[in-house]
């Protein structure tokens, strides 16, 4: 089924001057970018988006490291979006990531590894719409 994704270029990624390589990566596995733009987050915005890990270890370091420069944040459209995304960045673990993936590429350590990616469909709604509202996504007219 035609799925949409929330996707995000981390700032590390940003940093290295890849956002057109990552972004070439999803147009060449046949995903439309529909929506897109810059920001550097908030804490406050960056708290809320990882509310689900606030508990875990690593939460202060994840947010020190995604507020610490701007990120690319986009919709990404296509056949089993949200899967497909997930291969093209590899496992969260850049040292377990397939070769060819963004994070083996790109990334070095779990902390900055250069993209995330919606895990399921109901990630994928919340995440898009903490982000975008409805009128900044487009659908292709051709
Ligand atoms: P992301 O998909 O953005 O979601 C949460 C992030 O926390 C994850 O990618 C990793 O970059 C980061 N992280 C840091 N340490 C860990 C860990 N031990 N397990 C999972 N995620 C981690």
């Amino acid at each position: 089924a035609i799925e949409r994704t929330f996707s995000i270029v981390k700032p590390d990624a940003v940093a290295k001057n890849v956002i057109g390589e990552i972004y070439s990566r999803f147009e060449r596995a046949g995903l439309r970018i529909v929506a897109s733009k810059m920001i550097h987050l908030s804490r406050e915005k960056a708290e809320g988006f990882y509310a689900e890990h606030k508990e875990r270890p690593f939460f202060g370091a994840l947010v020190d490291f995604m507020t610490s420069g701007p990120v690319m944040v986009q919709v990404l459209e296509g056949e089993n979006a949200i899967k497909a995304n997930r291969e093209i960045m590899g496992a969260t673990n850049p040292a377990e990531a397939l070769r060819g993936t963004i994070r083996a590429d790109y990334a070095v350590s779990v902390d900055e590894n250069a993209a995330h990616g919606s895990d399921s469909p109901e990630s994928a709604e919340r995440e898009i719409s903490y982000f975008f509202g409805a009128d900044e996504i487009c659908p292709r007219t051709r």
